[in-house]
């Protein structure tokens, strides 16, 4: 099977639970600690070895697709005044890593949003990313654990892989929860900080309620489909809020194909969310100037 290359990342989404700070900044543009938002995720995608990552976008969002383009006149004036490290360390991207746009037009629904993709990544097998969560670059190896993990485990089998996490009751609305097979019983909380586990999972319910909530394991936002994926997306209708939701596609390709989930190694971080944004860039800051960065 040929090792994955490309990642989808949807951000046309408006961040409304960013207000006021995503008026008129994109909320992947907001910072965690030094760097925006996006910046460690798309770093995470690179260390898994994605080399081609597509921004599913909005029109009001240019200022995303800027960031991963040089802007010329700050590299000349830099460089015109000696500053040549700091024009490098802004364009940071390998050489070998493409970042591509493409508009969603209309926002109607995760599921949507990773078709709109189809164009650009067409026969192969792919990875998404959601821009919103931020998984802890400084306690584990983005170049093993988690996304990387799971690109490992879908060679190995061909399953698409979703990474999960333990979340607690009162937040199991706002999140995908796997529903685990009969057998397998596990100690989600223990396996899931201090390595990647994968097991074949038996199907996901959108934003449950706690009671019917299949188990406490959510969603957490990278995945790793078969391009099966879109031949179920085109046929999903929208659902739990109106919207084409990317968990439908999942079921459906569930009971044709095998899916694993993943349980995740170390914090994630809900970057859309304004509390849990705020602990997060109290924690990235307080990293970078432990480690002098
Ligand atoms: C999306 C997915 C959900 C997942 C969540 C992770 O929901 O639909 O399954 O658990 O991302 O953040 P959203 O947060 O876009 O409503």
């Amino acid at each position: 099977m040929r090792k994955i290359t490309h990642a989808v990342i949807p951000v046309a989404g408006f961040g409304t639970r960013m207000l006021p700070l995503s008026k008129s900044v994109p909320k992947e543009l907001l910072p965690l600690g030094n760097r925006p938002a996006i910046h460690y995720v798309v770093e995470e995608a690179i260390a898994a070895g994605i080399k081609h990552i597509v921004l599913v976008s909005h029109s009001q969002k240019g200022a995303i697709e800027n960031y991963f383009d040089i802007n010329i006149e700050i590299d000349n004036q830099l460089r015109e005044k000696g500053k040549d490290e700091v024009a490098d360390s802004l364009n940071w991207l390998p050489s070998d890593v493409t970042v591509s746009m493409i508009r969603q037009g209309r926002a109607l629904g995760l599921g949507h949003a990773v078709l709109a993709a189809k164009p650009i990544i067409g026969n192969d097998d792919f990875v998404v990313l959601l821009p919103d969560v931020v998984l802890d670059p400084f306690t584990t190896n983005m170049s093993t654990d988690n996304l990387a993990f799971m690109i490992d485990e879908f060679t190995k089998d061909g399953h698409s892989q979703i990474l999960v996490d333990t979340v607690a009751d009162k937040d199991v609305h706002k999140y995908g929860i796997a529903k685990l097979r009969d057998s397998i019983e596990i100690d989600c909380e223990a396996s899931s900080r201090n390595s990647n586990a994968s097991f074949k999972v038996a199907g996901f319910v959108e934003k449950p309620s706690l009671a019917e909530a299949p188990s406490r394991l959510a969603v957490v936002g990278r995945y790793v489909f078969s391009n099966k994926i879109f031949d179920y997306l085109s046929s999903t209708t929208a659902s739990v809020g109106g919207e084409i939701q990317l968990t439908d596609a999942i079921d459906a390709l569930i009971s044709e194909y095998g899916v694993s989930v993943t349980t995740m190694r170390g914090s994630s971080y809900d970057a859309g969310d304004m509390r849990s944004y705020m602990h997060a860039f109290i924690y990235f800051a307080q990293q970078q100037l432990i480690e002098g960065k």
